[in-house]
């Protein structure tokens, strides 16, 4: 089985998107390439997939191991300011649940807010850029998913997994590829008017919903429950004082039952 993802192979598969797919077998970082691409005109839409990354981002400034045997993708959408910018990342997350799903039959939770999981570990992290050319705003959106993944530096092994070493088959990352962007495609079209349908489908599939947290921000951490998704994504908590507070960004990490963060 041709596992690799190729442009001839997406392409057959996409024949009518616009613009076609790019594919690289190594890159530094695909949302990297991707923002300077937008900076020189890159359409609407543009994508591009890599067989590996050599410095790959992550959220926070982290770096995201891109071994071999993943999917690492950027898509560019070009927005307004009075686009729902916030939900971003909530809508790419449940278009790479979705693709999954009708790619590989396998059902994945989300992490608040930008991890999807399989059998409890990261199989997937997403990781939303946002710039501006003065004219408009260049959304990059970064999909990195452990599909054939064999193998994981030492301090992921226990945390990371793919689809290959839940399910002990391997799967074609063509097929992936193409129903990303399908699914990444037609959430793009329902930003601007209705993005409710997939805010809801994200709450319903977040499994941070109903564990206790630690919200961490920059060095301080406090000990809070999850309560629900609220408007475009955003985590509310009650702290143990009772307070409440709505999480746009920074980090909550979920109290695992042995009592770890992960
Ligand atoms: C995270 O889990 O912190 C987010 C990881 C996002 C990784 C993807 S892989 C493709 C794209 N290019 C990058 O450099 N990062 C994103």
């Amino acid at each position: 089985m041709q596992t690799e993802i190729s442009e001839k192979n997406l392409h057959r598969l996409l024949p009518n998107r616009v613009p076609k797919p790019i594919v690289v077998d190594e890159i530094d970082s695909t949302n990297a390439c991707l923002k300077q691409m937008a900076l020189s005109g890159a359409a609407e839409g543009t994508a591009i997939f890599a067989g590996l990354q050599t410095a790959g981002r992550g959220r926070l400034g982290r770096d995201f191991a891109s071994p071999p045997g993943g999917i690492y993708a950027s898509v560019l959408w070009r927005l307004r300011p009075d686009d729902r910018l916030l939900c971003l990342t909530a809508l790419a997350a449940v278009a790479v649940r979705r693709a999954l799903a009708r790619a590989c039959g396998i059902e994945t939770a989300i992490k608040w807010r930008n991890d999807l999981l399989l059998g409890e570990k990261k199989l997937c992290g997403i990781l939303t850029e946002l710039q501006t050319d003065g004219q408009g705003i260049q959304a990059v959106i970064g999909i990195g998913i452990n599909v054939n993944t064999q193998k994981f530096p030492p301090e992921l092994s226990g945390k990371a997994t793919s689809i290959l070493l839940q399910t002990g088959c391997a799967v074609d990352g063509n097929r992936i590829a193409a129903e990303l962007l399908r699914e990444l495609d037609a959430a793009r079209s329902v930003l601007s008017e209705n993005p409710e349908k997939y805010l809801a489908e994200y709450a319903a599939a977040c499994i941070t919903v109903g564990k206790r947290v630690k919200v961490l921000r920059a060095d301080t951490s406090r000990d809070a429950l999850a309560l629900g998704i609220g408007h475009d994504g955003a985590l509310r908590v009650r702290y143990n004082d009772g307070s409440e507070e709505l999480l746009l960004s920074g980090e909550a990490g979920v109290r695992a039952q042995n009592g770890d963060y992960c």
